[in-house]
């Protein structure tokens, strides 16, 4: 019986089928009810007790050795096929892969610079590290100005005031740098990313966008602000979009002015985004202070200019209804994912 054992093991161990047909032969030799096996079992029953404890052992061994054998030639037959299969029927679909998607922000401030593109401004961009004197001085900001407060600014070296370095706090600081680096007319949007110091809520954040723009020519008035910023509206949210002016104060435009349009979702009958007034503010603007334009050396006397910024969060919030800015910044991909449609 061991010498059989024997011989059937290395006949085991050597088998490898061409196909499935010998396989299957194989298992009807071996594990079939009427195979190998079955056989040896009954011889088993018939040998005197000395032997079965000897020969149960190697038996049961045999028998696990035949079914490994048998299970893993077919699981290897099986995915050959199967990926044989795949590689010659050209008929299956194709593996689908994904394509990224445009980050919301990213979609606006798109659609805001091909706006302003349109009316001949150029894009200007400058450090999100800033001195003082660009982020706060040359705007006209007084020292006292709350702006300049631990409470709104991450400075990163504080000393006395004018030699301070800090994440800017708005993108008003390239204004300065493009005025003080070349000369009128300036015709100009500063998209980018701006840092205030603020506690991280559904409706605040440290960090977040801004698109400034900056007009400086001769004979610029407030009509030219008014009509510039009309339009914008029109094509950013549709013919028919009503704007107003509300008087504002910022240090460096004089007069200064916030701007609100008709309620984008309600059309202003009233809802929860504009809380029922019917108007969202979405910009501030005004005329450049004639202070800010001496600091940047340019005549006032000769030049006048008009300034705008915006929150590209805003924008989009309205745009999409979204109504926490934390999403922008979590890279969730369940969000992200909901602008597919909108690759350009
Ligand atoms: N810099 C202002 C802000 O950050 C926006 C602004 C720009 C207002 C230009 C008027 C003119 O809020």
């Amino acid at each position: 019986m061991q010498q059989q054992i024997d011989q059937y093991t290395a006949e085991i161990n050597t088998f490898s089928p061409a196909n499935a047909d010998e396989l299957e032969t194989f298992r009807i030799k071996f594990l079939g009810t009427k195979g190998i096996i079955k056989d040896l079992f009954d011889q088993f029953k018939t040998v005197g007790p000395e032997e079965k404890r000897t020969f149960g052992k190697v038996l049961n061994q045999f028998k696990q050795l035949a079914e490994t054998k048998y299970n893993d030639l077919k699981e290897g037959l099986t995915s050959d096929v199967e990926s044989s299969k795949s590689e010659n029927d050209l008929t299956l679909p194709g593996d689908g892969f994904n394509t990224g998607t445009r980050h919301p922000l990213s979609l606006v401030r798109n659609e805001i610079i091909d706006i302003y593109k349109r009316l001949g401004f150029v894009v200007a961009e400058g450090p999100e590290i800033e001195d003082d004197w660009h982020n706060f001085s040359a705007l006209n900001f007084p020292e006292e100005h709350p702006a300049r407060d631990m409470q709104d600014t991450f400075f990163i070296k504080k000393n006395s005031g004018t030699d301070d370095i800090a994440l800017r706090t708005h993108t008003s600081s390239v204004q300065v740098r493009m005025m003080e680096n070349g000369k009128p007319p300036f015709r100009a949007i500063m998209p980018g990313r701006v840092y205030r110091n603020e506690a991280i809520s559904a409706r605040a954040h440290c960090f977040f966008h801004q698109v400034e723009g900056l007009y400086v020519d001769e004979n610029v008035s407030f009509a030219d602000l008014k009509q510039t910023l009309y339009h914008f509206v029109q094509e950013l949210y549709g013919e028919g979009t009503k704007v107003r002016f509300r008087p504002s104060y910022f240090p460096f435009t004089e007069p200064s002015a916030e701007m609100d349009v008709s309620c984008t979702i309600c059309k202003g009958d009233g809802c929860n985004m504009c809380k029922y007034s019917g108007w969202v503010e979405i910009l501030g603007c005004g005329m450049v202070d004639p202070n800010v334009l001496e600091n940047c050396g340019i005549d006032s006397k000769k030049y006048t200019g008009f300034a705008f910024g915006m929150g590209i969060e805003r924008i989009a919030n309205l745009k999409y209804v979204i109504r926490d800015l934390r999403l922008f910044s979590e890279n969730d991909v369940r969000f992200l994912d909901q602008f597919k449609t909108e690759i350009i």
